[in-house]
């Protein structure tokens, strides 16, 4: 296969939403415990969000002043992708299609610690949208960069690039709904990996996977754990 080997890890309601109010209900602390404690034992390169995802719970909104730098010309104006020499760790992959993420460090720290994400190594994934500004903020930053689709991200370019490029193997892809869509189109999904919590969520919470579109996968594991219901599911070939 190339490209990394993808299980989809989410908390769930009851009615297959995975966004909003419903996460910090106390209905949903014990599901939330269940779903970190996994992550902490599935066997990854790293994860991958979204950059609503990483902006909540990771930078906090925090953007630089793109002011104090100067653009990055790489050339004939193709954007080229920025490795650093040691590229072995565990990697915290942005999806960030304009480059909207700041950074206070090129790796994330967990305020509770949790080594399922503290101390990953940043990678953000770019578009050509990006201002080449912002190129120069990540390369102070020592913050690794892949550019992948003009627009949108090219799902299936960027993970391409995450395998030979970085060596990714397997990483975990957690959120949100936007981002798990895109991957559930590009069919790149090989698990899912759901913890469901006893609660049904608000109309306007989003699903699973925006946009989604027809697959069938195969259940290998249900067990209750405490209140909550985990599910593994692998993709049907
Ligand atoms: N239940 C759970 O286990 C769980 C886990 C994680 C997160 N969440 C929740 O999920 C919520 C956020 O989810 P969300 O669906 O609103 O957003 P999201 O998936 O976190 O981020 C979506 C954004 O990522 C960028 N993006 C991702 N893939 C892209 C692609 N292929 N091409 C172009 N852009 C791409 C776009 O950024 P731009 O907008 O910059 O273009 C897009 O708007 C949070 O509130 C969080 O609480 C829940």
């Amino acid at each position: 296969m190339n490209r990394p080997y993808i299980i989809c890890h989410m908390v769930t309601s009851l009615d297959g939403k995975v966004t909003g109010e419903f996460l910090s209900k106390d209905e949903c602390a014990e599901a939330c415990q269940v779903y970190y404690e996994i992550n902490r034992n599935l066997k990854s390169n790293g994860f991958i969000c979204g950059r609503i995802t990483m902006e909540g719970s990771f930078t906090g909104g925090y953007y630089p002043d793109l002011s104090r730098y100067e653009p990055v010309r790489h050339g004939c104006g193709l954007k080229t992708d920025f490795v650093l020499d040691d590229m072995t760790g565990f990697y915290a992959v942005a999806f960030d299609p304009k480059g909207k993420l700041g950074w206070g460090s090129n790796r994330i720290i967990d305020p509770d610690g949790d080594p399922g994400y503290d101390g990953a190594q940043i990678i953000e994934v770019l578009t050509e949208q990006v201002d080449e500004r912002y190129l120069a903020y990540l390369e102070s930053m020592e913050i690794p960069y892949i550019f992948a689709g003009e627009d949108e991200i090219d799902v299936e370019l960027a993970l391409f690039k995450l395998k030979n490029i970085i060596g990714c193997e397997t990483l975990l892809l957690e959120g949100g709904s936007v981002v798990n869509g895109y991957f559930q189109r590009a069919d790149v999904i090989d698990e899912l990996s759901l913890v469901v919590a006893p609660i049904v969520a608000g109309k306007d919470d989003k699903p699973l996977f925006t946009d989604s579109s027809l697959a069938d996968f195969e259940l290998v594991n249900a067990e209750k754990n405490g209140t909550n219901l985990v599910l593994n599911y692998k993709r049907k070939k």
